[in-house]
């Protein structure tokens, strides 16, 4: 097992340039290509394992994909060829509930499985809408847990659904149905989730029609068009580095080429409610608005965050570490799908929290962090790569070590790389 041991190094003034490419695109590039009959190009498509977990699924679907080290092209098959073995999705909750809406109207026999953390993660929330329209899939616990096998079907039946979550894995593998399904389909959601399938799909000549929450989506009988696109580096990514800046004291980072979409900048904007010195700077807007973020330090103060959880949930883990710095209590509420993520986000924050020597407690759905000062300790990862990350942020201002790293693999391989530009890294 890998340790990341983190110390300070004093104040920085950084530009950092390549930030991981955003993992929610890049696996919708993979998924979403598979929908036309030419070749896709993909510049920046994010080399982690889970995304290339999903490039190498869509391979055993029978897609030819080349890499020249830049671009990625990807050439569908005519038709999807039935796998001689399982798909594995490794850690990934988005390829796994993504590849079932679309998996459920292709035909040929399919399952999906992946490593110990995500086979223990929630599936009915996708397979019981699916069934509902036709879909035949089975699991463990009922279709709970993967590993999970679909029987594809091509005569899904279009649907009027209303999800209790404000869920994008869930909304997408929907949409990806309502396409394959025989008529016109209506999907809403309590709040708007990240929207880039939607956007991605209409891009590409999907008809969907988009009225706040609710989304009216058309079959598609025809191919649509290729992707054409560079992926934006990723928001979710770059914000334990946006902490990392407001922590540490006379420091700044300049953020270059980051997705800007409104759905995923959230964790920003309550870093700067806390009194961080937060700026975007829209340089591009092609499918996506695209710029850099410059964030300055601060002194912080605590907040309230029970609104708009959804647009801020991955960023929770290392948001959370901002508060324990800020002065008083912050507290986050609602945000009860913390805990059915790569791990229990809730209790392993927490209690990580607690091992530095931070005021902190667990609600059923959110927990508050009282300001206080960092002591040295050894952190858990729980092999969660976003708590790996977060509490190396902690480093900045006393010593700490990470157990379990690997894990970091899965998002963002070049992390340890860019964190040495602002804190000593030693990993052993
Ligand atoms: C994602 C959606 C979110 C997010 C995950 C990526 C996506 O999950 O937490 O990291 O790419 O659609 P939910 O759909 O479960 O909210």
């Amino acid at each position: 097992m890998s340790i990341l041991k983190v110390s300070p190094k004093g104040n920085f003034s950084q530009i950092i340039y390549d930030i991981a490419s955003d993992k929610s695109i890049s696996h919708r590039c993979a998924i979403f290509s598979m929908l036309s009959n030419k070749s896709s190009t993909i510049k920046n498509y994010l080399r982690a394992e889970d995304t290339m977990c999903t490039l190498n699924i869509i391979s055993k679907l029978g897609a030819k994909i080349y890499d020249d080290g830049d671009i990625i092209t990807i050439t569908p098959p005519q038709s999807i060829k039935e796998p001689a073995d399982i798909l594995d999705c490794g850690n990934s909750g988005t390829a796994i509930r993504l590849l079932m809406g679309f998996l459920s109207s292709q035909s040929g026999f399919f399952v999906l499985s992946g490593d110990r953390y995500l086979n223990s993660r929630p599936m009915k929330r996708v397979a019981d809408p699916l069934r509902s329209i036709g879909a035949m899939i089975g699991g463990r616990d009922n279709g709970e847990f993967a590993p999970i096998a679909i029987r594809g079907n091509s005569s899904l039946r279009a649907y009027n659904y209303t999800s209790q979550i404000a869920s994008a894995q869930v909304k997408t593998a929907m949409i990806l149905a309502a396409l394959g399904s025989k008529g016109v389909s209506v999907y809403k959601e309590p709040v708007m989730s990240r929207n880039h399938s939607e956007k991605m799909l209409i891009a590409m000549g999907a008809q969907i029609e988009i009225d706040d929450t609710t989304l009216k989506i058309y079959p598609q009988d025809t191919p649509l068009e290729p992707l054409k696109l560079e992926v934006p580096n990723d928001p979710s990514s770059g914000f334990f580095f946006a902490v990392i800046a407001s922590i540490t004291e006379n420091s700044q980072i300049r953020l270059k080429n980051m997705l800007l979409n409104d759905t995923r900048i959230e964790a920003y904007r309550v870093l700067a409610r806390m009194g961080a010195d937060v700026e975007f700077i829209k340089t591009d807007s092609k499918y996506e608005d695209v710029g850099d973020i410059v964030i300055k330090s601060a002194p912080l103060s605590g907040v309230e965050v029970s609104k708009n959880i959804a647009w801020l949930i991955d960023e929770l883990p290392a948001l959370s570490i901002a508060f324990a710095v800020a002065k008083g209590k912050s507290i986050v509420k609602n945000a009860k799908e913390l805990r059915v993520k790569e791990s229990d986000r809730i209790s392993v924050v927490v209690e990580n929290l607690n091992r530095c020597g931070i005021d902190a407690k667990e609600f059923d759905d959110g927990y508050e962090i009282e300001g206080g000062e960092f002591k040295s300790a050894k952190i858990d990862s729980y092999g969660d790569h976003r708590i790996a990350m977060s509490f190396a942020m902690i480093g900045a201002l006393v010593p700490i070590e990470i157990e379990d790293v690997e894990c970091i693999k899965t998002s963002f391989p070049n992390f340890i790389e860019l964190l040495s530009k602002v804190v000593n890294t030693d990993l052993q």
